[in-house]
């Protein structure tokens, strides 16, 4: 079976695909597999000759959001991951949020500001989190404390598009969880070394960043671990997502968990978070990859 491993992307993300797709094509050319590397810059892309399955690791706008997933659809090939209904879903963060609503899933109060006449301020009070709903990587984010940095906010995150998400700015722990095959794997908590989890303390690689602490499984109480892991999987099951996802969650002093999201294409390097989680679990990076390829495939 050729595997064609998809990476890049047109996206704000494309250095973190490859850099992902790097670490899948090791991964499974070192487990004696047929991985092809297959640089992605739109949908023109030609896959190799008798491809059998495409392995997709393009983070964000295109690969993320089931645009991807429609022409592998119409061209007949089998994917990895989520399917397209799903992707777009998860990957739509206001979409993705009435989901949690409605299926009762923990997630932090909220609001979308139509910014097409001009930024203007949500009716929150500071602190909130301001956000682009169809990014990743936290691309545009920024976390206001203070109303001085409300409008700055708004107008670097209208770069992106007419919608924003304000949600309300949770104070506490950072946590993340991978789910495979509708199992929820070890939380990792994530303690960025100065300010947030942002573009630069998640991947310090690419210049500039303080970097961030992990700890996995996260040092938290049992019923805490059980609430945590709880809300994770009815994120992931309340937005329908096949196979893997990783989902971001938010844990305040009371042991609280806000379900933030879920990605469907997170991050594949060796030491991104659902390999940390997985690994935790018993799965090596490797035989993540060769799990995932074969439940898309089932
Ligand atoms: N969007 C990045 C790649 C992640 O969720 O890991
Ligand atoms: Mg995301």
């Amino acid at each position: 079976l050729k595997i064609a491993v998809l990476m890049g992307g047109p996206g704000s993300e494309r250095e973190v695909s490859l850099a992902s797709g790097k670490a899948v094509v090791a991964a499974l050319q070192g487990a004696g597999l047929d991985a092809v590397p297959v640089d992605v810059h739109g949908p023109d892309f030609v896959l190799p000759d008798a491809t059998g399955l495409a392995f997709n690791v393009i983070h964000g706008t295109f690969g993320e959001d089931g645009q991807l997933q429609d022409i592998l659809e119409k061209r007949g090939v089998p994917y990895t991951g989520a399917g397209a209904a799903s992707s777009r879903v998860a990957f739509d963060k206001n979409l993705a949020k009435a989901r949690f609503v409605a299926a009762g899933v923990p997630t932090p109060a909220s609001e979308i500001v139509d910014v097409s006449g001009g930024p203007r301020l949500p009716s929150f009070e500071a602190p909130f989190v301001v956000k682009p709903p169809r990014e990743g990587s936290s691309v545009g984010v920024s976390i206001v404390r203070e109303a001085s940095a409300a409008m700055p906010a708004m107008e670097e995150a209208a770069k992106y598009g007419d919608e924003i998400l304000v949600e309300q700015f949770v104070e506490g722990k950072e946590l993340t969880v991978g789910v495979l095959d509708d199992v929820a794997m070890p939380i990792v908590h994530i303690a960025p070394r100065d300010g947030f989890y942002d573009m630069k303390n998640k991947y310090p690689w690419l210049g500039g960043g303080a970097g961030s602490d992990y700890y996995c499984p996260a040092d938290l109480d049992p019923e805490t671990t059980q609430r945590v892991l709880d809300a994770a999987l009815a994120g992931h099951r309340s937005l329908g997502i096949e196979v893997y996802s990783r989902v971001d969650v938010l844990l305040d002093a009371d042991g609280n968990p806000f379900v933030l999201e879920a990605n469907t294409i997170p991050g594949m390097t060796e030491t991104s978070l659902l390999p940390k989680s997985a690994a935790a679990h018993g799965i090596p990076f490797a035989d993540l990859c060769i799990r995932i390829a074969e439940i898309s495939l089932n």
